[in-house]
């Protein structure tokens, strides 16, 4: 059996029925304007499910634009706009009578440009939103808001023509507020003209999704996020025990005692990321019924081998200091900040405050009062491993 690192759909993603039923009922419907925001930690499966979404509109006739922030590079408000562009045109590429990408409209001089748009016999305002992005990418003009707005208003121009519901995927939405031009911030001015947009929008919906909660709550979950009463939230959560037997059965064929399962739940925090390196890990073994003991071996065999290659990149992500509280969670289990502080010789506020950015970027969770666990065993395993 193949294992993926990159987003699955259809089969291969397992129990997300009911979130699936929840969204698609909704989306599917032409009329409604109700849209989404899924949060939800790292490698939960959040992309997983914007792309199977993605795939059953678009066998329902409905126009899917799918942009990442994560892939905005560099992290441009104009590259963000450029590809937002390029992604529109690919979606109703079949329901226009041209193609164009940005790159190749910058090259264009501003006259040239027009009589091109011109020549197409676009309705105006199609080409005056066209016209003012390839602008603004190419320099000539310097309003940000402007811009986005007429980037943001093409597609819905162009669903309106087409008469088909439109639905405009960002992933990783939180990274928007840290969008630049040169080297300043526009990112929180940005959120705001994707909320005024999306108020006026006739033909599209907003689905975002984010996995820092922070963030994820000053734009679209706290009562005075702007896109607050605009979209419905759904968290994703890890996998539980009985989508383990359901992931054992579809990836691995082979028979799972309920310990083993319990060892994988535990081992894997349920996250399907986990799951598949597990996965494949315990392909290999010849035995075809794993126990509890397979489970352990084959966690430390991929953390030995393979650790740094899955889990170095969370440190990307981490202040030095958080660092710290981390690798002391991990070797202590020390769970209280006051655990932490004495273990690491630290103040007490400072490490009620990293427990906050660290809760923040989902890698530790609060269970119980004042009690903080890894949000991700392998992690801690791994951390383990490397001190
Ligand atoms: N329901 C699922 N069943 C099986 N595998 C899954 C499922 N959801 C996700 N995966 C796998 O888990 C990994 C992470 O999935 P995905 O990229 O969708 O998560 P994400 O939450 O978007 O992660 P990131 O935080 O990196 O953006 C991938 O290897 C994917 O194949
Ligand atoms: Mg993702």
């Amino acid at each position: 059996m193949t294992f993926y690192l990159t987003p699955v759909t259809g089969k291969l993603l397992i129990n997300r029925e009911e979130e699936l039923k929840q969204i698609l009922s909704e989306l599917y419907k032409q009329d409604s304007r109700i849209g989404f925001s899924l949060t939800g930690i790292r490698r939960v499966g959040k992309t997983s499910i914007l792309y199977d979404i993605k795939e059953k509109l678009e066998r329902k006739g409905i126009v899917v634009i799918y942009v990442s922030v994560w892939k905005t590079i560099p992290d441009t408000l104009d590259t963000f706009l450029s590809n937002l562009f390029d992604e529109t045109m690919l979606a109703f590429r079949n329901k226009l009578p041209f193609k164009m990408k940005m790159s190749e409209l910058v090259r264009m001089s501003k006259e040239t440009l027009l009589s091109f748009l011109e020549h197409l016999k676009l309705s105006f305002d199609l080409g005056a939103d066209i016209s003012y992005t390839a602008s603004y990418v190419r320099g000539d003009e310097k309003d940000v808001s402007k811009a986005t707005i007429h980037t943001l208003n093409l597609l819905d121009k162009l669903a309106q023509k087409a008469k088909i519901k439109c639905v405009l995927m960002i992933d990783e939405f939180p990274s928007v507020t840290e969008l630049k031009i040169g080297r300043k911030m526009v990112g929180p001015a940005i959120v705001k003209s994707i909320r005024t947009i999306n108020e006026t929008y006739k033909k599209t919906v907003l689905v975002i999704s984010g996995s820092y909660m922070h963030t994820m709550q000053s734009v679209a979950l706290s009562a005075k996020a702007p896109l607050y009463k605009q979209l419905i939230n759904i968290e994703i959560k890890p996998l539980d025990k009985e989508a383990i037997f359901e992931f054992a059965q579809t990836y691995l064929r082979k028979k799972l005692s309920e310990g083993a399962v319990n060892a994988l739940l535990e081992a894997s925090s349920g996250i399907p990321y986990n799951l598949q390196i597990l996965g494949r890990e315990l392909d290999y073994l010849d035995a075809e019924d794993l126990d509890a003991d397979a489970m352990l071996k084959a966690v430390a065999s991929v953390i030995r081998r393979e650790g740094d290659l899955h889990f170095r990149e969370y440190m990307n992500i981490m202040q030095s200091t958080e660092v710290k509280v981390a690798k002391i969670m991990a070797l202590t289990n020390a769970r209280s900040p006051k655990e932490i502080a004495d273990g690491g010789n630290m103040q007490l506020n400072e490490v009620t405050a990293l427990l906050r950015n660290l809760l923040d970027k989902g890698i530790v969770r609060k269970v119980g009062r004042g009690e903080y666990v890894f949000t991700d065993n392998m992690f801690k395993e791994w951390l383990k491993h490397i001190c």
